[in-house]
């Protein structure tokens, strides 16, 4: 009787492999795509976790009643020039040996947290932030305080996202430089043609992302950068680029084009 049990067993297994690996497959996958984030962090997650290694906590550097110049010359003393070099790109390595994770330096948030820098990733535990217009239509309104108010909104947001592993909290934007000609195709990032609207946006959306709200001013609830470098124009428009060729930028242009001042 059990053996014809077992035999019954085994055939319906085999009539219903297909749907058995199928389904299978499903339940892998599932709980891959849903740990994954978490599987990609090296260990450890955050630097100075000192609630998971106790002995962290001989470093000066993880010793937050010291002032940050403090921590910083303590850090940077530690590590060997090899480890420092590791760090030069914005992929860069972790020192397991002091507790240091990886860290992707580069996130993006232009008008949201987005998916377009490799340190974002939106997942079930996280998966959507907050898309606000493109910046050319939010200067349009003219109003900073709408600006700062954004840069807030996207700051809080990614701070929420770091502490869940899914954001860095290094911001490649805004986007300062000032819109010049279409056919450079990213316009829509810029505050538009004007340099002082440009670095109106500008200071406000960084007050946004940067400022805390307890008013610490030595420490910054996202840091953000301003892109791009002086002299930047075109990325790449049928073979020509600004690596290639001498591009002599008159010094009248650049207070006017490429460093607007307000
Ligand atoms: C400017 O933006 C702020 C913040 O969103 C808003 O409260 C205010 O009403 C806006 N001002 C005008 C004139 O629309």
């Amino acid at each position: 009787m059990k053996k014809n049990k077992a035999m019954a067993l085994t055939y319906e297994i085999k009539k219903h492999q297909h749907s058995f690996m199928l389904c299978f497959f499903f339940i892998l996958s599932h709980f891959c795509l849903q740990f994954k984030p978490v599987l990609a962090q090296s260990s450890p997650v955050f630097a100075c976790d000192t609630a998971t290694n106790p002995s962290l906590k001989n470093y000066a550097f993880c010793d937050v009643s010291l002032d940050v110049s403090a921590r910083v010359n303590d850090v940077v003393k530690r590590l060997t020039l090899d480890e420092k070099i590791s760090m030069l790109v914005n992929t860069a390595g972790s020192v397991s040996r002091l507790g240091i994770p990886k860290y992707e330096w580069w996130s993006e948030a232009l008008h949201g947290v987005s998916y377009t820098g490799p340190g974002v990733k939106f997942n079930n535990v996280v998966p959507h932030a907050t898309s606000f217009p493109q910046p050319i239509l939010t200067s349009a309104s003219f109003n900073e305080t709408l600006f700062e108010t954004i840069g807030k909104v996207v700051s809080t947001e990614g701070r929420a996202m770091y502490n869940v592993g899914q954001a860095g909290l290094t911001y490649w934007s805004p986007n300062v430089n000032i819109y010049r000609d279409p056919r450079w195709g990213r316009g829509q990032e810029t505050a538009g043609e004007d340099p002082t609207l440009n670095s109106k946006y500008g200071v406000a959306y960084v007050k946004g992302l940067q400022q805390r709200d307890d008013g610490k001013k030595d420490m910054l609830k996202v840091a953000s950068c301003c892109k791009h470098y002086t002299a930047y124009d075109v990325d790449n428009w049928k073979g020509i680029e600004r690596y290639n060729f001498n591009a002599k930028v008159l010094v009248s242009c650049m207070p006017f084009s490429w460093i607007p001042t307000a």
